[in-house]
């Protein structure tokens, strides 16, 4: 038997009203990566939080290396040799990285100045392991995610953390960004650091971990070793019941057209290849849902942000909504048009974190509650509410804070919101990020019956499934121009990576 680092015993958690963990009991071998599983709310991050000093207030008794310990914030935790890269990241953006990497643990020079030069060139030295090319100097909220995400890893290195917590971190990480975490985890692991990872993806926790631990409703289910089960084993214990395979039923005919779009095109000043997308022409009817397949930087989200009038230049080509060309030049001018955008980046543009779940899902409409002057509270609450139930969101109700809610529940809210503008086109990017099995099952049921009431419907995803299940027709991109255009019968994984890999010189 391999020695245990981390020995939870009867850890319980409650806040207010919600049990969010009651009596969960497991150990970590050391050295290993053990995997956490569970849905959405099942009390993952929540157990993370407290192993790692970020919630200091629980039942039960949390060892490492045998002994208890009780942290009293994460300054102890990181003392103990555990750091945690959360969910929604956590530098301060206004600093440098290197700032961001020694905080609160500036290094301190002969004459207790602060030595910015030997934090600059420690910090350049960590980021330049982890292959990460930013300058250790750079404003932190200038950087990509991915390259955020390997500044938290930095600074777990920095303080040559023993343990450490990744929770989902590839949700928002590209897939280039993906591959080069993998490597950094392997390094990681290599010197023996133990790693406890979250993360809603079957392929990732069955290729890195050695140990999977499932969750749910705040309970500890199980602990497997990752050869002796397989997906479906922990997709079952995970939602406690077999998944009805996602069969969306038929659908009802198309209806009349409700977009085109004509050689859309988008400039790239600066860039060798000269443009983002090139002469991308399509049309999408009602009740239909047309899938945007390519590889990171084909032109998915800039062609849904080119519709939505978010794009950082304005495209050329047109755009016909409904017979009638629009340009639209900002969001409000595209929402007005009957468009709606599920953005794949739910903390920067997502989620108002100083407002309630309720406010946070009524926010875009608003303005048709109004009761006169004021906005109407109860039809405020009856349209929020309407989304809570329509979507299965978990929450303690509307006064709850936004924050309060797991990571997949509120990109639920999000698209709440969205739904709630009643758009003519909803535009969907990477509407499932983070959220489990059973939710995404449920949101492919409301977008299908969506259309059958009918909306038109444009939907991208990092995962191939997802846009085979969701789609009539597929459009494939491949920097930046169309290569290929698939009804749901011809399309196949295989045909459309081939065209998702198409080099534009030989392909049509
Ligand atoms: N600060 C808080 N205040 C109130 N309730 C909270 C708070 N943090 C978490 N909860 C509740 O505790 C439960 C567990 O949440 P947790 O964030 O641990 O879930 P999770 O397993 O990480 O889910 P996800 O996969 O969506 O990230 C949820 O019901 C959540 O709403
Ligand atoms: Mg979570």
């Amino acid at each position: 038997m391999t020695e245990s680092i981390v020995s939870m015993q009867g850890i319980g958690k409650r806040f207010a009203a919600v049990k969010a963990l009651d009596g969960v009991t497991f150990d970590v071998p050391k050295g290993s990566l053990v995997s956490i599983c569970g849905e959405n709310g099942a009390g993952k991050s929540t157990l993370m939080k407290i192993l790692s000093g970020v919630i200091t207030d629980y039942d039960g008794t949390l060892s490492v290396d045998g002994q208890a310990v009780r942290f009293s914030g994460t300054r102890d935790a990181e003392h103990a040799g555990i750091s945690i890269i959360h969910q929604e990241l956590n530098l301060v953006e206004q600093l440098s990285v290197a700032a961001n990497v020694f905080l609160g643990r500036e290094k301190r020079s002969a004459w207790l100045m602060r030595d910015d030069r030997s934090m600059l060139e420690e910090a350049g030295r960590l980021l330049k392991e982890l292959e990460c090319n930013v300058p250790a100097s750079a404003l932190a909220g200038s950087l990509r995610v991915g390259d955020q995400q390997l500044v938290e890893i930095a600074k777990a290195l920095s303080l040559n953390s023993r343990i450490l917590v990744m929770d989902e971190p590839t949700s928002a990480l590209t897939e280039s960004e993906v591959e080069r975490l993998y490597r950094v985890i392997a390094k990681l692991r290599e010197r023996g650091t133990t790693i406890l990872y979250i993360s809603h993806k079957m392929e990732e926790v069955f290729h890195l971990s050695n140990q999977i631990v499932v969750l749910r409703d705040g309970r500890f289910i199980a602990q497997l070793d990752t050869e002796k089960t397989n997906p479906q084993e922990v997709t079952r214990l995970m939602v406690g019941r077999e998944l009805e395979s996602i069969e969306l039923g038929e659908r009802t005919a198309q209806g009349k057209k409700l977009l085109a779009v004509e050689k859309l095109s988008l400039a790239w000043p600066g860039h060798a290849r000269g443009f983002r997308l090139k002469d991308i022409s399509f049309d999408l009817h009602e009740g239909e849902v047309l899938g945007i397949a390519g590889l990171m930087g084909a032109g998915r989200t800039e062609l849904l942000e080119c519709l939505f009038g978010a794009s950082v230049l304005a495209p050329t080509g047109r755009i016909v909504l409904e017979g009638k060309e629009i340009r639209p030049s900002h969001p409000a001018e595209a929402l007005e048009a009957g468009m709606a955008l599920v953005t794949e980046d739910r903390k920067r543009l997502g989620i108002f974190t100083a407002m309630n779940v309720g406010k946070n899902i009524s926010l875009c409409e608003l303005v048709s509650m109004r009761s006169g002057p004021a906005v109407s509270n109860r039809k405020e609450q009856i349209a929020s509410n309407s989304m809570v139930d329509k979507l299965l969101i978990k929450t303690a109700g509307l006064q709850a804070a936004i924050t309060s809610l797991s990571g997949g529940n509120q990109q639920k809210c999000i698209i709440g919101r969205w739904l709630l503008t009643k758009p003519k086109i909803l535009l969907l990017d990477d509407p499932t990020r983070g959220v489990d099995v059973g939710a995404k099952a449920e949101l492919y049921r409301i977008i299908r019956q969506l259309c059958n009431e009918g909306l038109g419907v444009i939907v991208t995803s990092s995962e191939l499934p997802e846009v085979l299940t969701l789609s009539d027709r597929i459009m494939v991109l491949s920097e930046g121009r169309q290569t290929a255009l698939f009804s749901r019968q011809e399309a196949t994984q295989e045909k459309i990576l081939e065209a998702a890999t198409r080099g534009f010189f030989t392909g049509s």
